[in-house]
């Protein structure tokens, strides 16, 4: 699960993930190895089920849009050939959240399910995003930052980025979408920052995902109760049939798990690149119209949910040119795939400018990111704001001494610290 360091060095033979210092931004030394051998790849799980390793763009896009591959990772335990327990926590490498009862059957969620389950939740959610309610925490979100920002630079000339402003900015816009009420935040948010930090120990996080477990069941009580104009009184008073309180826990733990770490570390990590890429920097400074492409271009460039997309193979599909079994795994190598250089021009190199494509970084198919243009927002004004408000921001640290997550499957950075003195 999310805060389950470890779990794919687990499961995978070779080490996939790993960085050494050097080149904190290109994709880790056991995938660049790998290079030229196919888009389609085995893959040795230390389990000896087989898997493929999939690097090629179209591929990916295949596996994620063709039937023929299962998102419900839980129900086809035998393809991992895991325990259900290990299944499910494989399945919930990348963006499902560590759940307090594992033995329990995902009730409402729905990035493990296939259609027409999946279709009707998916469709309750996106009826939720509505223009008018992103319109609104576009606003918020701007005066979020600014505010981090202001009191950042209230207290001092150095900060940590990380607890400073990249967690406490997709912590608040969950808030704002579950309608948190604003005396609850500081400890929503302690919550959710200890339940993703490695320096916790097991039964802390443990504690904090219990306790944000209970929260989250009072909140839907609460919203039955008193329904106010958020997304959760939505989802709890106008689905039909309604949703049970097991599924409205789970939907709102998904939004969580699956908006949380991501758009953190899409903040911290894009900022450290920007930082390390001065020539980029200053051309965004001078045009800050080049957010949007830079911040396509920071989501294909770092690709940070990693192996972390998944499928089975329900019956035997050949795919670029190899044969994977009925039961088959399917691991998605997205920042591999996001280098394609059958559709990017030196696909290694961050180029601000480079014109928008369709990257992989939220997936494709019917589960791809719901979370999508939330994300775009809290990232354009996330970033927008720190290069506009902070002209002399830089490192505060060598470069070499960025603690990077090579212990996590979100890749990131586990603090940054900056200066803009
Ligand atoms: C699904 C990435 C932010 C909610 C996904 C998937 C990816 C992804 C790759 C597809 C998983 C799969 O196919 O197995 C990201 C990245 C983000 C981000 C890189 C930030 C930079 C968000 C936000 C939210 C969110 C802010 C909501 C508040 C979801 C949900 C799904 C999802 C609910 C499941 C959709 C489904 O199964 O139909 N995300 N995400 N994400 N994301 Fe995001």
């Amino acid at each position: 699960a999310t805060g389950s360091p470890m779990l794919m060095h687990r499961l995978l033979e070779e080490d996939l993930l790993e960085r050494g210092g050097g080149r904190p931004f290109d994709p880790a030394p056991g995938l660049l190895r790998r290079r030229g051998q196919g888009p389609v790849q085995p893959l040795r799980l230390r389990n000896g089920a087989p898997a493929w390793l999939v690097t090629g763009l179209d591929e990916a896009r295949t596996v994620l849009s063709d039937p023929r591959f299962s998102a419900d990772r839980v129900r086809h335990p035998d393809a991992t050939g895991l325990s259900p327990q290990e299944a499910e926590a494989f399945a919930a490498t990348g963006v499902a959240p560590a759940r307090p009862h594992v033995e329990r059957r995902t009730d409402g969620m729905f990035i493990f399910m296939d259609p027409p389950e999946h279709t009707r939740l998916r469709r309750l959610l996106t009826g939720q995003f509505t223009l008018r309610r992103m319109k609104a925490l576009e606003s918020r979100i701007r005066e979020i930052a600014a505010g981090l920002i202001a009191e950042m630079t209230a207290a001092g000339t150095e900060a940590d980025l990380v607890p400073a402003y990249a967690l406490p900015i997709p912590s608040l816009v969950i808030c704002e979408l579950l309608g948190v009420d604003p005396a609850d935040r500081a400890g929503f948010q302690e919550r959710t920052a200890i339940s993703l930090n490695v320096k916790a120990s097991e039964q802390e996080r443990a504690r904090a995902q219990l306790e944000m477990h209970a929260f989250i069941q009072g909140l839907i009580a609460a919203k039955r109760a008193h329904p106010a104009d958020d997304m959760l009184s939505g989802l709890a008073h106008e689905a039909d049939p309604p949703l049970s309180d097991a599924q409205l826990v789970d939907i709102a733990l998904l939004l969580l798990a699956a908006g949380h770490e991501t758009t953190a570390n899409m903040l911290g990590l894009g900022a450290f690149a920007l930082l390390e890429h001065p020539g980029q920097l200053a051309a965004l400074r001078a045009d800050p119209s080049l957010l949007e492409t830079a911040v396509e271009e920071l989501l294909r460039y770092l690709s940070i949910v990693q192996m972390g997309v998944s499928r089975v193979a329900v019956e035997e599909v050949t795919l670029g040119g190899v044969t994977i079994p009925a039961g088959g795994t399917v691991v998605i190598a997205m920042p591999e795939a996001n280098r394609d250089p059958r559709h990017w021009d030196d696909p290694d190199r961050l180029d601000v400018r480079r014109p928008r494509a369709p990257h992989l970084a939220f997936g494709h198919g019917v589960h791809q990111c719901l979370g999508q243009q939330l994300a775009r927002v809290e990232l354009q004004v996330g970033l927008g704001e720190l290069v506009a408000r902070l002209p002399r921001l830089r490192l505060a640290v060598p470069a070499g001494q960025v603690p990077l997550r090579n212990d996590m499957l979100i890749f990131g950075v586990h603090s940054l610290p900056v200066t803009w003195a």
